[in-house]
């Protein structure tokens, strides 16, 4: 799985050129990926709404844009962002979670279209807005999946979505103010690979829009797995596309009208691109192991460390596999910042082409929620962010200075 260039592009030239900690995105696996799911759906309306919250480099989103995908926006920067790539705002979805009803009409003034997840919110949003403009709405179909519980969002103890029980006070609300809900959105969590999951989800989604007149949109959400370990295939994207695909057509029938289905994968799209690239800066020899200390921390890629996921890591300094040693890959944050985990969420040991001080330690499906979860803790600068495209490496988020670091300090 190692890999030692990102189009023709020897990954250690660019970490002399660029420096490290530094996220890399091979734009060519993007548009890869946008075009397998294309393909993996047939016979309906499908629109691809990018979960930009995995990944918001403005250069990323302007590639989207031109793959005339769509995008889903969490927070009002978010949207700005979008906008700022060039989206229009009828291109936007916005899916937040408990925010106030301020977020709601600053995305409805900016044309979004808004995908509401609570009926305190859903009240507000008929009374501002009466039947003048529509919305989705999220609901909670009760159902488990997921990578870990931390990212499962659709189960009864989830607080997101209004749940799949309250569709009577919802109907209430829609009747009492008018609203036009023109979608229905789950999503179930991250990480699923389960072709049954989708499904189920779907069909509890179908079987609750038989009651409302107006839809023009089912969203079932993201969530598709991508293989981070060697062994793990991910989600076979083909299977579930079909049969997502075929439920679809089925519900459409059984409506009475060709609906939009949307979906909104985040990981799918940009995980595979990004390769994150660190430096060697110690091997600490203990007696008990060997420890791969690098210049990043949970502060770039925390997610080993909030959820035990797995990366593949290599040495891209060292291709002579006939010398391997294990070591225990650590950070350089004030935290026990493990980078190193086995498939089931414990610490491990991985097997590495021999490390010396200075070599290049890369880390693979790093371009979703690495840099957008990555945080300042010790004081530490961001890493930067290169995309390559056309066989050429372009900066696109500059290194940190001291003072972005003290910018509104007073
Ligand atoms: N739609 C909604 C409403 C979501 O909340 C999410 C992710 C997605 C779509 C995209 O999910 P994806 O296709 O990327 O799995 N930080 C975690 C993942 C959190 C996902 C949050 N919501 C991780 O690094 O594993």
């Amino acid at each position: 799985m190692a890999y030692y260039s990102i189009q023709g592009i020897q990954l250690t030239d660019l970490a002399k050129q660029f420096g490290t900690p530094l996220y890399v995105y091979n734009a060519d696996k993007i548009r890869e990926k946008i075009s397998v799911l294309k393909s993996c759906f047939s016979n309906i309306d499908l629109k691809i709404k990018y979960a930009c919250k995995a990944n918001t480099n403005l250069s990323i989103l302007r590639l989207m844009r031109a793959e005339e995908v769509e995008i889903d926006v969490v927070s009002p920067q978010e949207l700005e962002l979008a906008l700022l790539a060039g989206y229009n705002g009828s291109q936007v979805t916005f899916t937040p979670s408990g925010v106030d009803f301020s977020e709601i009409e600053f995305a409805v003034s900016k044309g979004a279209i808004v995908n509401l997840d609570n009926l305190s919110v859903l009240e507000k949003f008929g009374q501002k807005y009466g039947t003048s403009k529509g919305c989705l709405i999220r609901i909670k179909p009760h159902i488990f999946g997921g990578g870990n519980e931390k990212i499962m969002t659709a189960h009864p103890e989830s607080k997101f979505g209004i749940s799949i029980h309250q569709k009577a006070e919802i109907l209430d609300l829609v009747n009492k103010y008018g609203i036009k809900i023109i979608g229905l959105h789950q999503h179930t969590g991250s990480d699923i690979k389960d072709g049954k999951t989708f499904i189920d989800a779907a069909e509890a989604v179908f079987e609750f829009a038989k009651d409302f007149k107006d839809l023009e949109i089912i969203d079932l959400g993201g969530g598709f797995k991508v293989p981070y370990a060697p062994n793990d295939p991910g989600v076979n994207m083909e299977e579930v596309g079909a049969a997502m695909s075929n439920a679809f057509q089925e519900f459409c029938q059984k409506y009475g009208k060709k609906l939009t289905l949307w979906v909104e994968p985040g990981k799918f799209l940009v995980s595979e691109s990004g390769t994150f690239l660190t430096q060697a800066t110690v091997v600490k020899r203990d007696p008990v192991k060997t420890f791969l200390g690098i210049n990043s921390g949970l502060n770039h890629l925390i997610r080993p460390m909030m959820y035990g996921s797995y990366h593949y890591i290599f040495n891209a300094s060292n291709t002579d596999e006939a010398k391997q040693e294990e070591y225990r890959v650590v950070g350089n944050i004030c935290e026990t910042d493990t980078f190193s985990f086995d498939f089931k969420g414990k610490q491990n040991e991985r097997l590495l082409n021999e490390v010396k001080e200075g070599d290049i330690i890369a880390m693979a499906n790093a371009g979703a929620y690495g840099f957008t979860m990555a945080s300042h803790y010790n004081s530490r600068f961001l890493p930067a962010e290169v995309l390559v495209d056309g066989g050429e490496a372009r900066i696109i988020r500059m290194r940190e200075t001291m003072e972005d670091l003290v910018r509104n300090q007073i």
